[in-house]
């Protein structure tokens, strides 16, 4: 697999986060803030190049042109409904960023993306979008997003994810190898119904305590 575009945050607190949300152990409680946390933590990572501007500010000495983050231009587009957890996360850290949702359910049968929901921020060809879906498994619902996101022509996409697996993150790159995935861990395999292994299950499920 051609790994170039792939970012894997392979850093202990990030890794020791996981582990306990695979842990088919762990209470909807448990998944959910340790999602949050690990959104915080690859929202560090994915924003590394963030545009800034500078804004003059007084410190109690003296007047100063301090480097803010000029997080009106960046997008978090929330693949439903699983994103909704990385996306509360990385909004706790980028507070100005403006959101997008896209509403996609998977064809149990086929496997394919359908879309039920679109609805982004104006100005989108201004815009630096990161696409954020806890689990890039077959890779059609991302696949799927990022078709249409192009569509609104902006100046960058990224994709977050937990968990993938080696056919999604192969998907994704050949059909969009101009979008870098960042992701937690890179799985063994995706099983006949659509699931990562080992993976963490449901992603959605176990979220929001639904089967
Ligand atoms: N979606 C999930 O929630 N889990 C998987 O393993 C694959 C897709």
């Amino acid at each position: 697999m051609d790994n170039k575009n792939v970012h894997v945050l392979d850093h202990p607190l990030v890794q020791h986060k996981l582990s306990l949300m695979r842990n088919k152990e762990a209470s909807t409680n448990s998944f959910r803030r340790l999602l949050n946390e690990l959104a915080m933590l690859m929202a560090y990572e994915v924003t590394r190049d963030m545009p800034m501007q500078e804004v003059e500010i007084e410190t109690p000495l003296e007047k100063m042109q301090a480097r803010v983050i000029d997080g009106k231009k960046l997008v978090f587009v929330s693949i439903l409904r699983a994103g909704t957890g990385i996306l509360d996360g990385m909004l706790s850290v980028v507070p100005g960023a403006r959101v997008g949702h896209i509403g996609l359910y998977r064809d149990p049968k086929t496997l394919t993306a359908v879309e039920y929901y679109f609805k982004m921020p104006q100005d989108m060809h201004e815009r630096d979008v990161i696409v954020v879906d806890p689990m890039l498994a077959t890779g059609n619902s991302a696949i799927a997003a990022v078709e249409r996101l192009k569509e609104l022509n902006p100046k960058s996409i990224k994709f977050v994810c937990l968990l993938t697996c080696p056919e999604g993150v192969r998907a994704l790159q050949q059909a969009h190898p101009d979008v870098p995935i960042f992701t937690a861990a890179i799985d063994r395999q995706l099983n006949d119904h659509g699931y990562i292994l080992p993976g963490l299950g449901d992603a959605g499920d176990r979220m929001f305590g639904t089967k």
